[in-house]
């Protein structure tokens, strides 16, 4: 795999271009945006970075989806972000209409490309990306679950003083508040999470990841980027080195927990050719059922997508 495509050259964007040309592992990466100019001086200064931080990924910015040709992976980040008292949902209409069109264009340069899709709401987005494309769903898939778990790990590791590196968490269901961290499945270095916290702590914890998204949109006034930008940066990583990492990612389920026709948060197996497995985990009654919520929300959300005229 040789080139990558970021669409939308914001804060989330050209984090994960940033994050990307650091890894060195593909040739090219463009940034497209429609501030074709913004784009250009963003990854004309990125590339100028490369003598200081030794990367030989070449970046360079468009607004011309020709300059996108032969992608082999397409990242999505275009669309507005969260301002405060808004939630993901509310973002639909705008960025509804620009998922689609991104994906349009994409498509009529490069023919079977991989799509990682960040915009928000995301669970609906990725779904929008699935239609638009026309492409498996092992090939359109979203970023969340790795952001979501990311946050919850530094919680964990800020509350019980160890390396971040140490904690492991999947993560299940929609991006946004109704998300389901599982505390069962969370070790730190293979030790059961629940052995090392008491429980008013941890259920604090889950409760702030679920938040989390919304406690930097209230920090900043938008949404945030260097952890977003980096998690997919770290799908696009696993998906160059076929290294079949396992990570939560925003799938097409077709029967899983008794669920079909909705993208959704399960943890999934990632190489080359995008979803290679996605993984069954033995849910108890208490976390089907907070799957099932998350599930329903997501519909709702959907639904509103499905009677839009785009
Ligand atoms: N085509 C290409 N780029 C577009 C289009 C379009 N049709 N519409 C908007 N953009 C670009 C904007 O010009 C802008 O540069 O998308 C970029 C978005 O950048 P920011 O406003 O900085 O937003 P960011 O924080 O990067 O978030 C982008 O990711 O995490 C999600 O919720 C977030 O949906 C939002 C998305």
């Amino acid at each position: 795999m040789r080139k990558v495509t970021v669409v939308g050259a914001g804060n989330v964007g050209a984090t994960c271009a940033n994050v990307l040309a650091h890894k060195d592992i593909v040739k090219e990466v463009v940034l497209l945006d429609i501030m074709g100019n913004l784009a250009k001086g963003k990854a004309l200064d990125m590339w100028q970075q490369a003598p200081v931080d030794y990367y030989s990924t070449y970046l360079h910015g468009s607004d011309n989806y020709e300059e996108t040709a032969d992608s082999d992976i397409v990242v999505i980040t275009a669309g507005v972000p969260r301002k405060p008292g808004m939630s993901r949902d509310d973002l639909i209409s705008t960025n509804a209409k620009i998922v689609n069109l991104v994906t349009e264009s994409i498509l009529k340069y490069s023919k079977n490309p991989i799509i990682i899709v960040v915009s928000n709401p995301l669970d609906v987005m990725t779904l929008a990306a699935y239609r638009a494309s026309g492409l498996d769903s092992t090939r359109v898939f979203g970023m969340a679950g790795i952001l979501d778990t990311a946050r919850y790990r530094a919680f964990l590791a800020e509350a019980l003083q160890v390396s971040p590196k140490d904690i492991q968490a999947v993560l299940l269901g929609g991006h946004g508040d109704t998300m389901v961290p599982l505390p069962r499945y969370t070790t730190v270095s293979g030790i059961p999470v629940t052995d090392l916290i008491d429980m008013a702590t941890l259920d604090k914890i889950v409760e702030r990841t679920k938040m989390g998204g919304g406690e930097l949109v209230q920090l900043m006034g938008t949404s945030a980027w260097y952890a977003p930008g980096a998690a997919a940066a770290q799908m696009v990583e696993t998906i160059v080195r076929d290294e079949h990492r396992i990570f939560p990612c925003c799938v097409l389920l077709d029967g899983q927990y008794g669920l079909k026709d909705i993208f959704l948060g399960l943890p999934v197996k990632l190489g080359k050719n995008g979803i290679e497995q996605i993984i069954d985990l033995k849910l108890n009654d208490d976390e089907l059922k907070l799957l099932h919520d998350s599930a329903s929300h997501v519909k709702q959300v959907i639904d509103v997508f499905n009677g839009m005229s785009l």
